[in-house]
């Protein structure tokens, strides 16, 4: 057992035993390291100005990791303790150190060269995200034994800098320097201190489970299930915390203090990932950059809307686990989940059940997971080859953005029978329907009185018409910040429509989406 955490700040090996688990990585660097490069803009996720890199070893046995993974993230929200292991780069560390001229780093010199930027407020954040864009380029060329530069499209620079606001340059300049970057051919100190920074982060000690105890707070990051099992047993009242996009904001927006937290990101059995012919089981703790890859080919439709949750920071941070443990009416998985048929493995000490996601949530912010119980992993099966998945979020901003309703639709019709002509010489039946919703109700939930106006219905348009009106029944859906009451259940309904509608032209549909899925799927 370790009582301390350690990590790499750029090459400086750092090593916390006191501290208060709730500092952030964010606080940590301006106002215990007065490196005040990174800037806090909102303190909750939002705006990007706070973004840093993380550099990890990669590969599943990390211990003899031949590379790194670069990934952007929001310091803000990001607990310290998330750091043990890690290399942390700032803005501060980008410049070359013994840098003859005043050299920058080639993504600076982009933006100087772009006039990407005004007042400089964002700009640090905009840089250490085209910085991970670039060594994620450099990877995939790495990966592929490739000379040429990777080249870098504008969908891909979208999606790196989705969670970057910038007030007064202009986004055109910004994209322009962060599409310029892989056409340099120049090496970074990154890059040609890989191997010393892979072999310091390999003398931190992976292997111990920690906890770190003040006066006020206890710490915990175990290794195994049942080592977090046994701990939530001796410490029922313990706060779990995996990418901590939900649970940080408690902290820097609610000014609460957890005493108790147990990170869930070293925990092994959490962060698998496996799949076979008829189902993915994909562990709590994995962040969705690492595990939306698995989904692309099975549910297209499933892996384009994960590429809206959130940003890229949050996606590299955000969890399966995280998005249903906390049960909020408008996470955008669980409907997806509960259309799909998805199961939870819950454990508690050493006995483990297994519940379908749509049982898990009973009320607002209420769920089934008892004390000292907690998510190991989510199981997905896959679709028959007549089954379709829909999945529908409709949100103010199409990134980064809470959805108003998230519509999911697991259908199966029977088959349609072609005349030579090509034109249709049956009417299709619904076989099978599963429908759930998000943002319509206390909880994501079916629409079960929808589901028996359309289940064994010839699919034309007045079944849709008489299931559209039947919505009434399934929800009384609030008013609030983000949509009315009115506006929720026409929408609904449309989504309903939409549905009939793309399943009448799929190829077309299906073709697009899965094009989108394959173009922007974070990297694993
Ligand atoms: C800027 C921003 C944008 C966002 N955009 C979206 C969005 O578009 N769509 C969306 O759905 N969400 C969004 N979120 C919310 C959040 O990112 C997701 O819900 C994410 O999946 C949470 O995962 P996490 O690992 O960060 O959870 P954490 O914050 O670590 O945990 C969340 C809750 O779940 C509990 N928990 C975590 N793991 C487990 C487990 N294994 N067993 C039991 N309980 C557990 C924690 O105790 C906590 O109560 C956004 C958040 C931010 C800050
Ligand atoms: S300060 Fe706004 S995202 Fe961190
Ligand atoms: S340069 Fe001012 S906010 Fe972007």
């Amino acid at each position: 057992m370790s009582q301390a955490i350690q990590f790499l700040l750029n090459n400086e090996e750092i090593s916390l035993e006191k501290f208060d688990p709730n500092l952030t990585v964010l606080q940590y660097l301006r106002e215990i390291r007065y490196q005040s490069g990174s800037k806090e803009g909102c303190a909750s996720g939002d705006c990007g100005a706070c973004t840093v890199v993380i550099a990890e070893l990669s590969g599943n046995s990390s211990l003899n990791s031949k590379s790194l993974n670069y990934k952007s993230v929001n310091a803000c929200i990001s607990f310290i303790g998330s750091l043990h292991g890690k290399q942390l780069i700032t803005i501060e560390h980008l410049k070359p150190a013994n840098s003859i001229n005043n050299k920058l780093h080639q993504v600076q010199q982009a933006f100087v060269d772009n006039h990407a930027s005004q007042c400089g407020f964002c700009t640090p954040g905009f840089v250490m995200s085209s910085f991970a864009l670039l060594k994620q380029k450099a990877k995939q060329k790495e990966q592929q034994n490739s000379k040429k530069n990777q080249d870098v499209s504008k969908q891909e620079v979208a999606h790196a800098l989705a969670g970057n606001l910038c007030r007064c340059t202009g986004y055109k300049s910004i994209v322009a320097a962060a599409m310029e970057i892989t056409n340099c051919d120049e090496i970074d100190d990154f890059t040609k201190n890989e191997q010393q920074t892979i072999a310091a982060l390999q003398t931190i000690n992976l292997t111990a489970s920690i906890k770190v105890t003040t006066d006020n707070n206890q710490y915990f990051a175990p290794k195994s299930a049942d080592e977090l099992a046994q701990l939530l047993i001796e410490h029922p009242q313990a706060t779990l915390v995996a990418g901590g996009t939900d649970l940080a904001l408690s902290v820097t927006q609610q000014a609460k203090s957890i005493a108790q937290l147990v990170y869930l990101g070293n925990v092994a059995e959490l962060n698998q990932l496996s799949q076979s012919k008829e189902q993915l089981v994909i562990g709590a703790a994995v962040p969705y950059s690492k595990f939306t890859y698995l989904l692309a080919k099975p549910f297209p439709e499933l892996a384009t809307m994960i590429a809206r949750i959130g940003s890229m920071q949050i996606r590299n941070l955000g969890t399966l686990g995280g998005n249903v443990g906390n049960a909020s009416p408008i996470g955008d998985m669980p409907p997806a989940l509960i259309a799909l048929s998805a199961s939870l493995t819950l454990q508690k000490g050493q006995s483990k059940r297994k519940i379908a996601v749509e049982d898990y949530f009973k009320d607002y912010k209420v769920t089934d997971l008892a004390e000292s119980e907690f998510i190991r992993n989510i199981t997905i099966p896959k679709l028959n080859e007549n089954q379709q998945l829909k999945v529908y979020k409709i949100s103010k901003r199409l990134d980064d953005d809470i959805s108003a309703v998230l519509a999911a639709l697991c259908i199966e019709l029977s088959p349609q029978i072609k005349n030579v002509d090509g034109s249709a010489n049956n009417k299709q039946q619904v076989k099978s329907i599963k429908i759930a919703f998000g943002g319509m109700a206390e909880i994501p939930k079916r629409a079960l009185l929808c589901e028996q106006a359309l289940q064994g219905k010839v699919w034309q348009q007045s079944t849709i018409d008489a299931a559209k009106q039947v919505l009434h029944q399934d929800f009384q859906p609030m008013s609030d910040v983000r949509a009315s009451s009115e506006y929720r259940m026409m929408v609904a309904q449309n989504l309903l429509q939409k549905c009939f509608i793309e399943l009448n032209n799929d190829s077309l549909v299906l073709n697009k989406q899965q094009i989108i899925a394959t173009q922007v799927v974070d990297h694993a």
